[in-house]
């Protein structure tokens, strides 16, 4: 496994990979891996010839006050399970190399897209996603770039934005890896005290209930979201900033569910901010 910071350089070797034929998978992260980003891994491992991950703690991405220096990096252990998944190649560049003196150069998708849910919660966060991706993709050039469906709203808005800018390469979506008892993996979850990981399970809890009502026949969105609210505020514990019902594709909010609604939701446990979303009928 190689591991490479330099820019010129790991386009070099992705442009020889595809000069002799070789399909690039890519997964672009933050690292602090996860099972969620294991699962990416291996997917990518199959899909293609050079299995190509990138670790980039994005300072753009984050607002002020945000957890940018707090950030979990674990470099040691993140390479270790990457030879384990079988990664070709690691680009672990710094924020200088990517954010040179005098760069000015942002990708922002407009609309409702970026400026609903996370966007209306984080309003500079989609723009520094789609910066850092664009440069990622032009840099490693892959045929396929995996991303996982817990960042339901950024997986959308990069389908966006790889259309409307004609980026080659599939962008594939993969399920949300939870733990045993149903929280979504994330590298934030580390923050948890043992009180917070336990009231944290009420973003699960909630999801399901939600799909109870849905399967039993209760269409009614503000139904569904004021039972989800409840249980939400049940522990008194949890600072809710969404909870939504929106059509998949659009993530527009809709006032009935059917077989396209995802519910997506936002809370803080303590300082720690942790998102989740489902399919209500799927
Ligand atoms: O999902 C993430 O880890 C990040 O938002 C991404 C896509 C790697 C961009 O920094």
């Amino acid at each position: 496994m190689e591991i490479i910071s330099n820019i010129k350089e790991i386009q070099t070797r992705c442009l020889n990979a595809r000069a002799v034929g070789q399909i690039i998978a890519f997964v672009p992260t933050m690292g602090f891996l996860h099972e969620g980003h294991l699962s990416l891994l291996r997917e990518g491992r199959k899909r293609g010839d050079l299995l190509v991950l990138s670790i980039f703690v994005n300072p753009t991405q984050f607002g002020q006050g945000e957890d940018l220096d707090a950030y979990p990096r674990d470099f040691e252990r993140d390479e270790r399970l990457a030879r384990e998944c079988g990664v070709d190649l690691i680009f672990y560049p710094d924020a200088e190399s990517i954010y040179p003196p005098g760069y000015a150069t942002y990708v922002s998708v407009e609309g409702p897209l970026t400026t609903s849910l996370e966007g209306a919660c984080r309003p500079t966060h989609f723009r520094g996603v789609t910066t850092v991706v664009t440069k990622l993709l032009t840099i490693v050039m892959p045929h396929v770039a995996l991303f996982g469906r817990k960042d339901f709203q950024q997986l959308a808005v990069i389908r966006r934005m790889t259309k409307d800018l004609n980026l080659p390469g599939e962008i594939v979506g993969l399920p949300i890896v939870r733990e045993d008892d149903g929280l979504a993996m994330s590298s934030r979850n580390v923050y948890l005290s043992d009180d917070g990981r336990n009231d944290s399970l009420a973003l699960v809890e909630t999801l399901r209930q939600a799909a109870e009502m849905a399967q039993d026949g209760e269409l009614a969105s503000e139904k569904i979201l004021s039972s989800a609210r409840q249980r939400l505020n049940a522990g008194g514990t949890l600072s809710i900033d969404y909870v939504k019902l929106c059509n998949a594709h659009t993530l527009e909010e809709v006032a009935t569910i059917d077989h396209n609604t995802v519910m997506l939701l936002a809370v803080k446990v303590g300082k720690t901010r942790l998102i989740d979303n489902g399919p209500l009928l799927g």
